[in-house]
């Protein structure tokens, strides 16, 4: 559970574990078992004041999506045995209103049900294509590009025709992205050079900024946008883990105006009823090759505070998750 709301940055002295009975659901609830949880920068973000739900606050059973396995569906109509994506919070068992369970047909590896095939592959899919569109030939940034969210997002535009810069740290990630995932450029945000190395990556300018970020490579970015550029605005990551978010001095609504920019922001959750039909699309790109999943699984429940801490500091490579119990047995 979440012992106190951190002031700064995250550390694991701000979790404790703590052990319970199973809990027996009530009315309108069911129980379930969690298999996979879902490591998501957010989980940082819904400390720090209402999002698109409610704060949490301290004594709270940390809040997280995950897959997990109806264990008692209640009254409702869920499967025993079957898979639901939900919010569990960190923990084994969990009680959970049944009617905001989602069940997940089982096509592929349980893994990219959390991953391409979950909600940060949909994010990828409906931000870049419904608010982004990019054309054959356009440039795509994307921000975190070697993350969940970002590695779908540079893949899908790659699959759509678009030229692809991608944003992230280490040599390492960069090389993957450019030499198996057909990034056609990347840079290193960390580098000193970052500036140069983005204009120089861009000598079109940027038509697409996918913003994972926010802060300065949004504001550096805007800068390379050209006339009727989008900008996705899908996260602000970079002030998610720190005291206060910094300010971003140098935004440029001239800039918006005079190039008719748009900079539309989005939930995924809003487009959940299309999931299917997009998930369909995505797992016919992912059996012809052309969309590889990248995943980064750490197993335990008890791993959960170092494995968000660790994502917040970009060691992940893919979609993170956290294994907690093994896949349902087929019904
Ligand atoms: N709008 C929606 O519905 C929706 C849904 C899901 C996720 N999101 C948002 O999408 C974004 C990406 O989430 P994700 O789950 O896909 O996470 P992720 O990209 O898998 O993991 C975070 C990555 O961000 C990079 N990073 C960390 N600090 C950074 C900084 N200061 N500047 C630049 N990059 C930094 C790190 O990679 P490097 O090593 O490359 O720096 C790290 O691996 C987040 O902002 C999240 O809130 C939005």
């Amino acid at each position: 559970m979440l012992d106190r709301l951190p002031e700064s940055a995250l550390e694991p002295s701000h979790f404790t574990h703590r052990h319970g009975p199973v809990p027996t659901p009530g009315p309108g609830e069911a129980l379930v078992r969690t298999v996979l949880l879902s490591v998501d920068p957010a989980n940082r973000a819904w400390m720090n004041g209402p999002t698109y739900r409610p704060q949490l606050v301290a004594g709270d059973v940390m809040a997280a999506y995950a897959l997990a396995e109806v264990v008692d569906p209640g009254k409702s109509a869920l499967a025993p045995g079957s898979v639901v994506f939900c919010d569990t919070g960190w923990q084994e068992y969990a009680a959970i209103p049944a009617a905001t369970a989602m069940p997940v047909p089982i096509q592929t590896a349980l893994t990219h049900h959390l991953s391409t095939l979950g909600l940060t592959g949909m994010t990828a899919y409906f931000g870049l294509l419904e608010i982004g569109a990019p054309a054959p030939g356009e440039t795509v940034v994307v921000s975190a590009a070697a993350g969940a969210t970002g590695n779908v997002v540079g893949q899908i535009a790659r699959i759509k025709g678009a030229r692809v810069v991608g944003i992230s740290s280490s040599d390492a990630k960069r090389r993957m992205l450019e030499d198996e995932l057909g990034f056609d450029a990347t840079v290193s945000h960390r580098s000193p050079t970052f500036k140069e190395d983005l204009a120089a990556a861009c000598p079109d300018g940027i038509d697409v900024y996918f913003d994972n970020v926010g802060g300065d490579i949004l504001n550096f970015c805007m800068r390379l946008l050209n006339e009727r550029g989008r900008v996705v605005c899908c996260g602000g990551l970079s002030s998610y883990d720190q005291p206060a978010p910094p300010v971003d001095a140098a935004m440029v609504p001239l800039k918006i105006v005079t190039h008719r920019l748009r900079m539309e922001g989005f939930i995924v959750l809003d487009y959940m009823s299309e999931w299917p039909a997009a998930g369909a699309e995505m797992a016919a790109w992912i059996d012809s090759g052309e969309l590889r999943v990248l995943e980064d699984v750490i197993d335990g429940l008890e791993q959960a505070p170092t494995a968000l801490i660790g994502l917040l500091a970009g060691e992940n490579l893919g979609k993170r998750m956290v294994r907690v119990g093994p896949d349902p047995v087929p019904v």
